[in-house]
């Protein structure tokens, strides 16, 4: 039967320990061997929004398992800019590919592409949903720098209420067992009641803020997010949050020594150029695992062992 990866919330606490099990293999083997992994398959490239790393990275993990690529990085170059829908264009590539990579705006198309298709899909990021592949390469992240998962306490600090990149790795972290979390934000980005509230969600404590200098010295990860324009569907909305907090290299001054910052990126001015060259600074190792965790994700997908 094939499988899909859609969300977070569809995987069981073991299945994400096997993707960083395999993710650990893959960084362990050799890249010539590697390359003998995945001859003859083609993994198809759907990105109906904008990416860099999501998409090159997905690419490059592809490239270095030995298959190949196809696809499109915006949809005016697809048939979708002269009608077609998203469905048709789906059955179409699976014609030609053994996987199918997208990306798109709409929340929910992820889902909709793995139920019309007898392909394998891969969620590469479905509007502010989930996006569980940058979950599962926070995930390894954050083990590779801490040795562990469980007992690690994190902040998400900016864009909490559109950031599917935080809605995906706070689901994966209750997981885990995490029950305490420190959330920095603007009122009107704060987390969507529903991550807090019925049911299990009553079990969880979330200290709220709204200045980063204040969960700095209570955090082992300092998890940011850009403020996005994109989702706004009002752009005054935007105007009125933009630029509202900064991470600098002068708040990290009396951070612990193991404090991480990471982010999912693409940054805009949320954490100052100065923060790059502090010992916190966890985003670029964080996308370099991007392309460790997708020549993963590829291989359990493709059924593939190693
Ligand atoms: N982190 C992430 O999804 O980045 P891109 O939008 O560049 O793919």
């Amino acid at each position: 039967m094939k499988k899909d990866l859609i969300s977070m919330d569809d995987l069981r606490l073991q299945e994400i320990r096997a993707y960083l099990e395999l993710a650990r293999r893959v960084e362990d083997t050799p890249l010539k061997e590697r390359a003998a992994l995945l001859p003859g398959s083609i993994m198809a490239s759907m990105f109906f929004e904008p990416s860099t790393r999501t998409r090159l990275s997905f690419e490059s993990a592809m490239y270095r398992l030995g298959g190949s690529v196809i696809g499109f990085a915006e949809k005016d170059a697809t048939s979708v800019s002269k009608g077609e829908s998203f469905t048709d264009t789906v059955h179409t590539v699976e014609s030609y590919s053994d996987i199918m990579v997208i990306r798109h705006p709409g929340e929910g198309t992820a889902r909709l592409a793995a139920q019309e298709s007898f392909l394998p899909v891969i969620n590469a990021g479905d509007g502010s949903n989930q996006h569980p592949t940058q979950t599962l390469l926070d995930l390894y992240t954050i083990e590779k720098d801490f040795g562990k998962i469980e007992d690690i306490k994190i902040a998400f600090a900016g864009d909490l209420k559109y950031s599917r990149t935080v809605h995906s790795l706070l689901r994966a972290l209750m997981k885990f067992g995490m029950r305490e979390f420190y959330l920095v934000a603007p009122e009107e980005l704060s987390l969507p009641k529903y991550f807090k509230m019925g049911g299990e969600q009553d079990t969880f404590t979330f200290n709220e803020s709204e200045h980063i200098e204040e969960v700095i010295n209570q955090v082992d990860v300092l998890y940011v997010t850009r403020i996005q324009r994109e989702r706004f569907p009002d752009i005054v909305e935007y105007e009125k949050v933009k630029g509202s907090y900064v991470l600098d290299a002068e708040m990290l001054e009396k951070a612990p020594a193991n404090l991480r910052v990471l982010h999912p990126l693409p940054r805009v001015d949320e954490i100052a150029y100065d923060v790059d060259k502090t010992k916190h600074a966890g985003y670029f190792p964080q996308a370099r695992n991007g392309v460790i965790m997708r020549q993963a994700i590829l291989l359990k997908h493709l059924g593939v062992s190693l």
